[in-house]
């Protein structure tokens, strides 16, 4: 008697299962092994993927309620985006302009804009006026693939309101299909107030934000923008270690515009991943191998930055550092889909769309603590899909400017079906 089960995904041209992702992230030449299966087929049920097969041998084991016929399309992980600044009120689009004309992005911050701008206007902002806005560039991420996102606080810069940032993340975790892991940012500017007195804000985020972001349970992951002119390599380790006293694992923004020695830190403190690394330099690389921190690549970053310059991939993956790309999301990087995160990063830094593929799931998952639940397709897994309207991964980065996700299966679920829109 074939067993009843929720739903059936049939004969894709390739199924990419990124098997063995649970026991830990790909690296090296293993990035570009994704366990393809052609002709091939996913059983699911309440929510988790229970059978893997090829054509349409598994109808004779399962009778389903629901079935999507993936011939001649990809059926891979949904999309895992591991750096995203998504709460926050109000765009910058007049200093888009302005960088366009050559005012540099750290220039804009010293001028008390970019981040301090958006810091006036969230602070101004309710918490429901907050969420909406979050729901709906969640609404955006889901319909290009995005199943999971890291998502950070760091527009409040003072007590109540990054609680009220953090606030807006769980709620959109619990209203939304797509699952949000929050970040506790207040280390993201020196805010006006504060203004010549890093000291004291670091005092006040350490000693005031921190435990009551413990206390509420609001935050997995505790990150710094550790940069020139904003917190240097003591003050962020500073916070690093005291989030890492409250429970909440180090992340850091580290070597994005220049060489300061991010990367050594998060080695140093055990940080679960380091993120930019535009500028890092070979012993940071080292050391983030030696100590299996993950480099979470932002390229979209880069080219809103029109830096000129994006982190040297292919360094990382030759030295075995576990790479995983992300669209850092935010005011000044209006980045949603992880499609063009692919499409740079094979452009501009030379990765594989295999690389990429792995880096955007498995690793990425591994980025946010959560390997073990997303980012592959194997029994016992979270049915958390994209079937993309190509019958092949070699067309992610190739075709750019457009969405190749056809449906989204979230939970096991079909939640996006943008094929129906055409
Ligand atoms: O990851 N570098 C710091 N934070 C963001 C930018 C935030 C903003 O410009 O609002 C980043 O690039
Ligand atoms: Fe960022």
């Amino acid at each position: 008697m074939p067993s009843r089960i929720d739903l059936l995904i049939e004969n894709a041209a390739e199924l990419l299962t990124l098997r063995g992702g649970s026991l830990g992230p790909f690296v090296g030449r293993r990035m570009g092994e994704l366990g393809v299966i052609h002709k091939g087929s996913l059983a699911i049920h309440e929510g988790r993927i229970v059978a893997i097969g090829t054509g349409r041998r598994l109808r004779k084991k399962f009778e389903s309620e629901r079935g999507i016929d993936a011939t001649g399309k990809v059926v891979m992980p949904g999309f895992i985006d591991p750096h995203t600044h998504i709460v926050f009120a109000g765009y910058r689009e007049e200093e888009f302009e302005m960088r366009i004309k050559g005012v540099p992005y750290m220039e804009l911050l010293r001028r008390g804009g970019g981040i301090l701008k958006t810091v006036k206007e969230t602070r101004r902002a309710t918490e429901s006026h907050l969420l909406k806005n979050t729901m709906k560039t969640l609404d955006i991420m889901l319909k290009h693939g995005t199943t999971t996102a890291e998502a950070k606080s760091g527009y409040g810069l003072k007590i109540e309101d990054e609680i009220k940032c953090l606030r807006v993340l769980r709620k959109a975790d619990d209203e939304h299909q797509v699952d949000v892991t929050p970040t506790f940012l207040g280390a993201h500017a020196v805010p006006r107030e504060f203004e010549g007195c890093v000291g004291e804000y670091v005092d006040t985020v350490v000693e005031e934000m921190l435990p009551k972001v413990k206390e509420l349970n609001l935050a997995k992951f505790c990150d710094v923008f550790c940069e020139k002119g904003v917190f240097n390599i003591d003050q962020s380790r500073r916070i690093l270690l005291a989030g890492s006293e409250h429970g909440l694992t180090p992340k850091i923004h580290a070597d994005e515009m220049t060489p300061l020695g991010g990367a050594e830190l998060a080695a140093e403190v055990r940080a679960i991943s380091a993120d930019h690394l535009v500028f890092a330099s070979e012993k940071g690389i080292k050391e983030l191998a030696m100590a299996s921190v993950c480099a979470v690549l932002l390229p979209c970053a880069s080219f809103a930055q029109m830096l000129g310059k994006y982190a040297d991939a292919r360094g990382l993956i030759k030295r075995n550092v576990p790479v995983a790309l992300g669209t850092d999301y935010n005011p000044s990087c209006q980045a949603v889909s992880q499609q063009l995160s692919i499409a740079l990063a094979c452009h501009e830094m030379r990765m594989t769309p295999s690389e990429c593929v792995a880096a955007s799931t498995i690793n990425a998952a591994h980025a946010i603590g959560l390997g073990q639940e997303i980012g592959s397709l194997e029994i016992g897994k979270k049915a958390d899909i994209a079937i993309l309207g190509v019958p092949s991964h070699r067309f992610l980065g190739y075709r750019f400017g457009v969405n190749l996700v056809e449906k989204v299966v979230k939970n096991g679920k079909l939640v996006v079906d943008n094929s129906a829109d055409s």
